[in-house]
C-alpha cells in the first residue's frame, strides 16, 4: 500500500494531538470492523471553531485524516465545518488507498459528532 507524502507527514508529525479540557463539543467514533477509535474535542467561540484537538487509536491513515481535519476545520464556522466531507479530507491528503477510504469517514464523522454535541448543549 502506498501513502502520499502528505499522509506520511501527518502520520509522523500529527497536528493538534490531545484533548481540550472542558471542551464545548466532544465527538467519539469507532469502526467495529478495524477497531480504530477517534475522539475530537472542540473549543467554539462566536460560531467559529477556535481550537480543535484529536486522539486517535488507529492506523496511519486514521491518524493522518484526524490530523488534517483539525487543520481544515480550525477557524471555520460550524456550518462550514459540517460540510467537510471525507472526499475533502482525502483530497487534502493527496488521496488515500481505496482500502483506507473508510478512515477518512471516521474523521468527518467524529467532527460532525463533536459539532452535534455542542449544538445539543447550547439548545438545551
Ligand atoms: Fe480502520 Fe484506518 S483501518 S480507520
Amino acid at each position: 500500500m502506498v501513502y502520499s507524502d502528505i499522509v506520511m507527514d501527518h502520520f509522523k508529525n500529527p497536528r493538534n494531538v490531545g484533548e481540550i479540557k472542558d471542551a464545548d463539543g466532544v465527538g467519539g467514533v469507532g469502526n467495529p470492523t478495524c477497531g480504530d477509535m477517534m475522539t475530537i474535542t472542540l473549543r467554539i467561540k462566536d460560531n467559529i471553531i477556535e481550537d480543535i484537538k484529536f486522539k486517535t487509536f488507529g492506523c496511519a491513515a486514521a491518524i493522518a485524516t484526524s490530523s488534517i481535519i483539525t487543520e481544515i476545520a480550525k477557524g471555520k464556522t460550524l456550518e462550514e465545518a459540517k460540510n467537510i466531507t471525507r472526499a475533502n479530507v482525502s483530497d487534502e491528503l493527496g488521496g488515500l488507498p481505496l482500502i483506507k477510504m473508510h478512515c477518512s469517514n471516521l474523521a468527518s464523522d467524529a467532527l460532525k459528532k463533536a459539532i452535534d454535541d455542542y449544538e445539543k448543549k447550547i439548545n438545551k
